[in-house]
């Protein structure tokens, strides 16, 4: 028997516990198929147990997520609590505590999936955002809160190490991957500090790797690019707050935020990684039965190739592959989930 790795739970809000339950249904198929072991702890957080117990994420809690070797998220987010309450208490505390500084979004148009734009051509490219810094650290602060000379800073931090290290996993991917070329995405022309140190440690990495080709463009001229010619892109390397945007469009462009699947990745083995589809909580439809799971069973197939299960993975892929490509209308979730599973 493998040796057992440790999989925490979060269903969170919404949608979350639907598409997770799914997520689960599909893992525990391939891990019989394989003969893997996951021991898998379901933890109750997000806006229920907020109001239940006035806690995000109790310290002790954050400590026995980090035993484990990964983390498995639905969606956080309810318009009960105040906005980013939940969204930093959770979400971004785990990115951040456990240094997942990869936030991978793989952008693939499946056959017999519609995509919105004309073009014929195949869509398939890697997004790597920072997930740990940028606009998304929490710097800045308020003045004179409500008055007339109310300030706000919202400050970008990025560091040097910060940055390098996402641009070289960038590349390794491109090289792990068979992929051509790494394009950065900024706004150096306004952004003079960050894009100064974006753009330098950008181009001094590039110069390890003469195998690979190397672009550049501004995040509007990329999101406009994304739009009417995505087969220029390969591996995307950005800023969290420009990945988060560029991410919703390189979804939307390949059959929308129900079938994009992401991972919160800490290369460091120390830390557990965590992978999560795009999408939202969607409350609206939560509980309904009608949520699709395919972007949680993608980040399900991402999760088993970082815990070094590439053939479970793929045999995860290749039926969300093969679902989707004879995808009949009307299906609940647990239809979804359960097609996939049999597939397996
Ligand atoms: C995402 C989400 C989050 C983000 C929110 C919920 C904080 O939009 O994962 O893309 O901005 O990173
Ligand atoms: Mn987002």
């Amino acid at each position: 028997m493998s040796k057992v790795q440790k999989i925490a739970v979060v269903g969170g809000d919404g949608i979350g516990p639907d598409v997770i339950n799914e997520g689960l249904k599909v893992l525990d198929v391939v891990a019989k198929k394989h003969g893997l072991t996951f021991e898998t702890k379901k933890f109750d957080l997000g806006a229920a147990h907020f109001h239940k117990t006035g806690e995000v994420l109790h310290d002790a809690t954050m400590a026995e997520i980090a035993k484990h070797d990964a983390i498995f998220l639905g969606a956080v987010g309810d318009p009960t609590v105040q906005s980013g309450v939940l969204e930093r208490g959770l979400l971004l505390k785990m990115r951040f505590a456990f240094d997942q500084y990869v936030n991978l979004r793989p952008a693939k148009l499946h056959p017999g999936v519609t995509s919105p734009l004309a073009t014929k051509d195949p869509i398939d490219f890697l997004v790597v955002r920072e997930g740990t810094e940028g606009p998304y650290s929490g710097a800045g602060g308020s003045l004179a809160v409500t008055t007339p000379r109310e300030v706000a800073t919202e400050v970008s931090i990025n560091t040097r190490s910060g940055v390098e290290r996402v641009i070289r996993y960038a590349f390794e991917l491109c090289v792990a991957r068979g992929r051509k070329k790494v394009t950065m995405v900024h706004k150096d022309n306004i952004m003079l500090h960050s894009g100064a140190l974006w753009k330098r440690t950008f181009d001094e990495v590039k110069r390890e790797y003469p195998n690979i080709k190397t672009d550049y463009f501004h995040v509007d001229a990329a999101a406009m690019f994304f739009v009417t010619d995505p087969a220029r892109f390969d591996v995307v390397v950005t800023d969290n707050l420009f990945g988060d945007i560029l991410t919703d469009i390189s979804a939307a462009i390949t059959g929308g935020i129900g079938l994009a699947c992401s991972g919160n990745i800490s290369p460091d083995p120390k830390f557990p990684s965590m992978f999560e589809p795009v999408h939202g909580s969607a409350p609206d439809i939560a509980g309904k039965n009608i949520a699709d799971p395919t972007a949680t069973i993608l980040s399900l197939a991402m999760m088993l190739e970082h815990l070094g299960h590439a053939q479970a993975a793929a045999e995860v892929n290749a039926a969300v592959a093969k679902d989707l490509a004879t995808r009949t209308s009307g299906r609940s979730t647990t239809d979804i989930g359960s097609a996939i599973a049999a597939l397996i």
